[in-house]
Order: C-alpha cells, then structure tokens, then sequence
C-alpha cells in the first residue's frame, strides 16, 4: 500500500507535481494496484467532445482489487461491518473472505441467470450487506450497475430502469428505516408493470412481510445462491469499461444516467479516501450514507475496501430509536472516522446535548462531512461537542459527476476553516469565472466553479444521451468542466462553496430537480402551473417551497395541498415534497415566457423587501398579489 500524504509541505510538493506532470502522477498511483495487462496510454482528452480515456489499453478488474489482493494478509480482517436498523439486532461482521466468498455466489447467481458483461442491472435494495455483495457481484461480472435509492417512488424506478433498458432486478421484499418499513417488492411489483426490458427480479428476504412472486420471473436470493459455486473468475475489463450508471437530478425533469468507468475511478477513489480521512491499517471507518447516492458508492464500497479498510454500513436512521443512536454506534464500534451530512449535524444538534453526553466518543480520530455546504455553527458544534476540539473536520466538496472528493482538506495534514472545502487534492485543478466565461486570477474572487483538467474519476458520460453531458458540462464554459456550484476563493486561496447557480435544490444533501418536483405537481388534476424554489431550512438547509396555481381558485386549502404532496411522493419519492406549498394567480414571467426565479427565491426567503427590477416581467403586478398572499 501507498503512504499518505503527511505534512502541508508534501501536499503542497504532490499538488505541484501532479498539475506539472499529471500523466507521470498518476500513473504512480495507478502502479499500486493489480492490472491482467498494463496500460498503453496514460490520458487522452479533448473537453469539446467531451471524450476523456484513462489508463488505455489496461485491463483489470476493480473487485480484484477489493477483494483478492487482500485475501492473503488481510483475509480475516473485517471488511464490512454492518449494524441493523434494530439495536437489538445482532451485526454481522464480513471478513475479507466472507465477502469474497459472497461475492463470487452472487456474481455466478449473475451468470446463471443470464447476465453478461455490459448488462445493466437494477439495484433497488435496503443498506444491508448484500447491496454491497450485489453491487460488487456485479462489477466481477462486468455487469453495469445502477442503485437506485430505496426511498424513490415506482414511478421514478421504472423510468431508470427503462432509461438504462435495465435487464434484472435486485431488490428485497422490504426494507427497515428506523420505525417504517419500505414495501420495496411491491413498489418493484408496480414499476416492473412497465418495464420490459427486464427479465428477471432476485428477492432478497429482509422484513419478511407478505410479497408477490411472479412464477419465472422472480426468485428468491437465498434459494439462489444456496447452491451457487465460490469460484468465480473475473471478467477482464478495459480500463474504459463503464463500472456503473447512478441516477441525478438536473434542471429538466429527466434524471441524468451518469456513467463512470473502471480505472480512473478506482485509482481515484482509494487515493482520496486514504488521503482525505488519512486513514490508517486498523482504522474503523464509518459513512452514514446510503449506497443509493454517490457517497455510498465511492466512500462505503469502493473507497475503504480498494485501501483493504474496515468499513461500517448502517441500516438505520440518526433518530431511531432516539437521536443518540449514531453516538451509541460510535462507542460501541470504537469508529475512528466518522463521514455524515450537514442536515444530520444539524438536525442532531436541535435535540439537544442530552442524546450526546452519555456516550463515550474518544474513539474518534477524523470528522468529514459532505453533500451540502456546512454553515459555521454546525461546523462548531461538530467540532466542540463531537470532536471534543479535538477531530479535524474534513469538508469534502465533489458531486456524482465527478466520482470522488475533489476540494477538502486532509485530516490533520492541511489546514481546516469553518464552512470552507478549501484546497483542491492533487490533480484537481479548479478555477473560478465570471458570466462571460472569464477565467478570475488571483485570491478574493467569486465565481462560477468551473474544473480545468480532467481527473481519474470524472464521468465520461450520461447514459444514453452524450450530447447531453456536453451540453449540460462542457457548454457553458469553453473547454472546462461546469460544476454548476458558486464558489469564492479566499485571500489564502481556500475555497468555499457558495451553492448551486442551476436549477437544482440541494435538500438534506440530496440533490433534486425543481423541474421534477414542478412536472410531478403538474399531474394533480386541479393543478395548472407549478413553480419549484428553494428557501433557508434550519435542518435541510434547503428547504423546498412551491408556487401553485390551480384551475379553480383556492384560498388556504391544507387537503389540496397534502394532496399534492401525495403526487410528488408518487411520481419522484417522499424526499422530494415541498416544506411550503403558496396558492398563487399568476408566476412572475419574462415577456419571452421564462419564469423569474429570483424574485420568487427572494419571496421564499421572506424579503419582501428588496425584490429587484421587475421591469422586464411581462405583468410586474403578479409580483404585489404573489407578495400578499405569502405567508
Ligand atoms: C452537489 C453535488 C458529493 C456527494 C453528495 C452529493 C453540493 C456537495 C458539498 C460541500 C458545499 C457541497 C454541491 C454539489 N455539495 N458537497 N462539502 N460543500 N456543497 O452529490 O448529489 O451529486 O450533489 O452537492 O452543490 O454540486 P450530488
């Protein structure tokens, strides 16, 4: 295994080196790892395409990596550890050999039923260990996977199934999350009622409740992989080969099938989880997200098991059965590193320290949070009542898009600063431009967050549709990549993430589609036109906040507004209903029809006050009713 970076000098000496000589950088790196044949080239690029190839040439597989190579030294050390939603529920600790074995079963479970390379095969499963197993059972086979989290709708299932003309599916009879159960075969029963392109359903048993099984097309997992062989050769993968397809909301409704491939993504993900979390042989490390989300993918799976990592998978919620559950698993799992979201800091900490004291967490070594910027009181009672000032906080900036953490400090190793990601890793060169597409040189400047070089893990492409991906990335500014984030860059050259400048919502760290969530509300039988904002949210950080106008005019109707909370649940999942819902007359338009945004932004936010211009709308006096009738 590769050392750390372990001092701000060696940062600084790697950073330099890597933009210098990136091709020579990285492939250092790469040598880490087992390759079936070395790669002919290093990078090849050209950001108007966009076409972005790694390691070229190369042949691998990336569950070798996780898996094989560690079986000699590391085989009986505990790969995942997981811990059920019931604390009276016993864990289940998987070595690096159980889960090889596992893994193997799955992956000639796989086979047996037909599955080749290039497949795209559905995950719609609970965070218990066989996510994992299928997830990795997949890549072994050079099956494509894309997880869609298990809190999404039938409705927002079939259509990724069909956008990725998926052929099985995996999922379970149900799942548990804290005190609800998920129907997740009955919600598979309704989306597969539209879904032709698949074949077959695997049925894992979890909750045990009362499901349908359709003869010939679903099996059950444990009377599959009863008798399936151990023995599982890989398929040898090009390093251009995709490894999966994930799911994410953009500024039309359709979500983008986001495809990332085999090499740079593993060379990447294990080089940023060992250097951001510094983690060390014998760690326990422990992320809270969902393997439903790019987090999951990169830093629960990926990551810590291509670094030989113990690595911990939680099935339940941060409040159940109380809000000190996640301290509790800290003690009793002695974690050292601890990965979690601002809106769960935010929303533990409204519980009040009580849930906290009775828990020992000196076991802790490294603090990260992720998926929305961190506001600065968070930050500090994370630090204070967590860390016990005593834990750097790792604030990882990155998205699905780019497969790994490309803006935070290094535990202990660079310097930390309350709601800053601060300093790119190495090999990640970010800049900073202005509307007209200007570069912005030097500190104290704030911008759009463009990235100017491509890294291992960046997404070579939305599935299906690559002229989106051009269009959606690399058109808005020439030849870089487009984060759709705003972003200052401070006297010290630290960077901090503003928020999205697009039109999408980050809400509890998820990212959401204001087009989905309006075209979801638009299928409401009395619903007209919708127009989706966000707003401050003390826990969410964004809150989701809805302009409505019916057919019949409606005063303050809570059924009516319930019931269109129903239809988002439906169409795109519970995740997506909005905190407030405005019955309006009329949306505040342009003369050429576009709605304006950031006068309703303003409204949401309660200003009332400084609306700005509303000289160019094509009937200002929407404004003044809008104004009244908001709560
Ligand atoms: C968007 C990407 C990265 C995995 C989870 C979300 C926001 C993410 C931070 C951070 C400020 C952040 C950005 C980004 N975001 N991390 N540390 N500070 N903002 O992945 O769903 O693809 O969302 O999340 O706005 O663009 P995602």
């Amino acid at each position: 295994m590769q050392k750390n970076i372990k001092s701000f000098e060696k940062y600084k000496k790697e950073y330099e080196r890597s933009i210098k000589h990136p091709e020579d950088f990285w492939e250092g790196k790469a040598r880490n790892f087992s390759w079936r044949k070395r790669w002919r080239n290093v990078l090849s690029w050209d950001f108007t395409k966009p076409e972005i190839k790694w390691f070229e040439g190369g042949k691998l597989n990336i569950t070798e990596n996780c898996l094989d190579r560690h079986l000699e030294k590391k085989g009986n050390q505990t790969a995942i550890k997981w811990i059920a939603n019931d604390p009276q529920e016993k864990n289940i600790n998987l070595s690096y050999k159980d889960l090889y074995t596992q893994v193997c079963k799955c992956a000639n479970v796989l086979r047996k039923n037909g599955v080749k390379k290039g497949d795209r095969i559905c995950l719609y499963m609970p965070m218990v260990p066989e996510l994992a197993i299928a997830v990795l059972a997949c890549a072994r086979i050079g099956a494509v996977h894309s997880v869609v989290f298990a809190g999404f709708s039938a409705k927002s299932l079939s259509d990724r199934i069909n956008d990725a003309t998926c052929k099985l599916l995996i999922t379970a009879d149900g799942g548990f999350r804290g005190d609800k159960t998920t129907p997740l075969k009955e919600i598979s029963d309704e989306a597969m009622k539209s879904t032709p392109s698949i074949e077959r359903c695997i049925v894992l048993k979890r909750t045990k409740s009362n499901i349908n099984m359709q003869k010939n097309r679903d099996f059950w997992w444990h009377e599959q992989m009863e008798n399936s062989n151990s023995d599982c050769p890989i398929e040898i993968m090009d390093s251009e080969d995709p490894l999966f397809i994930l799911y994410t909301s953009g500024s039309t409704g359709k979500p983008k099938g986001i495809q990332h491939s085999t090499a740079g993504y593993m060379i990447y993900t294990e080089y940023s989880f060992r250097n951001v979390f510094q983690y060390e042989d014998g760690d326990i490390y422990w992320c809270t997200a969902d393997i439903g989300w790019i987090t999951g993918h990169s830093y629960i799976v990926y990551g810590p098991l291509l670094a030989g990592a113990t690595t911990v998978m939680f099935e339940g919620t941060p409040s159940y059965p109380d809000a000190g559950r996640f301290w509790k698993i800290i003690e009793e799992n002695q974690i050292n590193i601890f990965y979690t979201a601002p809106t769960a800091i935010r929303a533990l900490e409204a519980k009040g320290m009580e849930f906290v004291t009775p828990y020992d967490l000196s076991s802790l070594k490294v603090l990260g949070t992720v998926g929305e910027p961190i506001n600065e009181d968070a930050w500090h009672w994370y630090n204070k009542e967590i860390g016990k000032d005593n834990c750097p906080i790792v604030d990882t900036w990155w998205q699905t898009e780019t497969g790994g953490i490309m803006i935070s400090n290094l535990a202990n190793v660079t310097p930390a600063k309350p709601s800053f990601a601060t300093l790119p890793l190495p090999g990640i060169q970010p800049c900073l431009v202005n509307e007209k597409g200007n570069e912005l040189e030097g500190n104290s400047v704030e911008g759009r967050l463009c990235i100017k070089f491509p890294w291992p893990s960046i997404a070579r492409t939305i599935y299906g549709d690559h002229k989106r991906f051009k269009e959606t990335y690399f058109s808005a500014f020439h030849n870089k990549y487009f984060t759709g984030d705003g972003c200052l860059r401070d006297e010290n050259g630290m960077y901090r993430i503003t928020g999205r400048v697009d039109d999408v919502l980050i809400v509890s760290g998820h990212n959401l589609g204001t087009a989905e969530i309006e075209s979801a509300m638009d299928e409401h039988p009395n619903v007209c036109e919708t127009a989706i904002v966000g707003f401050p949210h003390p826990i969410k950080g964004n809150g989701v906040y809805a302009y409505v106008i019916c057919h019949n005019e409606v005063a303050n109707n809570d059924l009516l507004k319930k019931e269109i909370n129903d239809f988002v649940a439906k169409e795109v999942g519970p995740i997506a209903k909005a905190d407030k819902i405005q019955f309006v007359n009329g949306l505040p338009k342009t003369r050429s029809g576009k709605i304006m945004r950031r006068i309703l932004r303003k409204i949401a936010e309660g200003n009332t006050e400084n609306i700005g211009d509303t000289s160019t709308l094509l009937d200002p006096s929407v404004v003044e009713d809008i104004k009244r009738s908001a709560q």
